[in-house]
């Protein structure tokens, strides 16, 4: 081999090893020991989102409290809340960090919560509502079951 073609060789596998590096290991997250996809967040967001996720689980409380009460309307109020998305509080780096499907999980589990919601307002008795937060809960726990979120430069 000649030796542009050397260079040229070398340079290929270099960005290659670089590819790999960023879009198999740190941007679509490796396996942890648990079996689930890492995704590396920096501290503040690993935060932000984990605040994100109680705030759900808040939700989940105060709407299976108020159907139980047969507080529909109360339930819906929650679940508008928990629907709810910002995008612009939401941090750039974060959006860039979660790997595609996992946002669209995410933002899928708020669209749930918004129609909900609207269901609710439109005369939903307080057994369709806890079917519909189950059916709600699934994409919690189909998550949870793929993902978790560790901090990254530890
Ligand atoms: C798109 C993915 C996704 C969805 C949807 C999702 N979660 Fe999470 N959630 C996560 C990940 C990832 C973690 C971190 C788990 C870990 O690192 O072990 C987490 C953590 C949490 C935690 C722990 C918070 C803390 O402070 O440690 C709670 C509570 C939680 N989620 C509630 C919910 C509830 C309730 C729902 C549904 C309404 C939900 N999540 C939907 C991905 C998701």
């Amino acid at each position: 081999m000649n030796r542009p073609c050397g260079i040229i060789v070398l340079l290929l596998v270099a960005v290659i090893a670089v590819m790999t590096w960023f879009f198999v290991i740190r941007g679509s997250g490796a396996k942890g020991e648990d079996g689930r996809t890492v995704i590396m967040l920096s501290p503040s967001d690993r935060a932000f989102f984990l605040a994100e996720m109680r705030s759900w689980l808040e939700a989940v409380q105060a709407i299976s409290a108020a159907l139980a009460d047969n507080d529909v309307q109360a339930a819906a109020r929650e679940a508008a809340r928990a629907g709810r998305v910002d995008m612009s509080l939401i941090p750039g780096s974060l959006l860039r960090a979660l790997p595609g499907e996992m946002k669209q999980l995410g933002l899928g589990t708020h669209a749930a919560f918004r129609d909900m919601a609207h269901t609710l307002q439109s005369g939903a008795s307080p057994q369709q509502g806890m079917q519909m937060l189950s059916s709600i809960l699934l994409n919690c726990t189909g998550c949870h079951a793929g993902y978790r979120v560790d901090p990254a430069g530890r």
